[in-house]
């Protein structure tokens, strides 16, 4: 066996990495949260496959707040040429080095950042950028779209938790100005989590609601933008609207 892959299969992930001899990725607790990796990985999948098709070599993606590479190692596997992993943990960058070693994907890349400190000027346009599982765990979900948008040659698609949404009309200054609500954020706190993996860096976390990310994509330039359909059996966050994964096209 690989060594890289004897290291892996040594620790516990947060991903169930199916490795080339294989075994598969031993994950946390009894491995109750595979099913949102699964969900998410089919629904992304077919997203790409009616964009982009099968044909992907001359493709490139960016997979913002990467976390161990799953996201990363699905776009390699499925053939993307380049692939960029960005994470503000440096732990969650090695143990995605290990993994690209173990699943031999020298096609990824792997940058130490934080989303709002992303030099986008430097990274360039990419036909694809993936925001997943990031913008609720930020006070700055809006400046972190708006660095995902920045990279964006074609596709970009956003998944995250979602709050219930006000709507109605606010009296702005006086009732002669009166407005819309266009959208709402929800305020979560983790701020006596900044130590977790997959958790916030500052740990205040705004959260938006569904109307409130479309609005927002589509204001910060995004021609299209689409909530994408979840499959029945798919993982009850997503069935029942409490995540979404959302697409804009440039
Ligand atoms: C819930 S995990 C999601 C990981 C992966 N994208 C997924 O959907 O499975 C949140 C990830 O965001 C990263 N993260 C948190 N704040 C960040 C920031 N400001 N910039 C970049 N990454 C960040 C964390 O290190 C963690 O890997």
């Amino acid at each position: 066996m690989h060594d890289a892959e004897a290291q892996a299969l040594a620790k516990t992930w947060f991903y169930p990495f199916q490795l080339p001899s294989g075994g598969t990725t031993p994950t946390y607790g009894t491995g109750e949260l595979d099913p949102i990796h699964h969900t998410r990985s089919a629904m992304l999948e077919s997203a790409l496959q009616a964009e982009f098709g099968a044909e992907r070599r001359a493709l490139s993606a960016v997979d913002l707040a990467c976390h161990q590479g799953w996201f990363s190692a699905q776009l390699a596997q499925s053939g993307f040429g380049r692939v960029i992993g960005v994470d503000a943990r440096p732990e969650h960058i090695a143990d995605a080095g290990l993994i690209r070693d173990a699943l031999r994907l020298p096609q990824i890349e792997l940058v130490e950042a934080d989303v709002h400190g992303l030099d986008t000027a430097r990274l360039g346009t990419h036909d694809l950028v993936l925001c997943f599982g990031l913008i609720y765990h930020l006070e700055n979900p809006v400046g972190a779209l708006r660095v995902a948008r920045a990279l964006t040659k074609r596709l970009c698609i956003v998944e995250t938790q979602v709050v219930p949404g006000l709507t109605g009309w606010v009296d702005y200054g006086s009732y002669r100005f009166v407005r819309p609500l266009k959208g709402s954020f929800g305020i979560i706190d983790e701020t006596g989590e900044t130590h977790g993996p997959e958790a916030s860096t500052t740990g205040i976390c705004l959260v938006p609601s569904v109307e409130a990310l479309v609005w927002i994509m589509d204001r910060i330039g995004f021609k299209r933008v689409e909530v994408l359909p979840v499959p029945e059996d798919g993982y009850e966050q997503l069935v029942h609207r409490k995540r979404v994964m959302v697409a804009g096209w440039v």
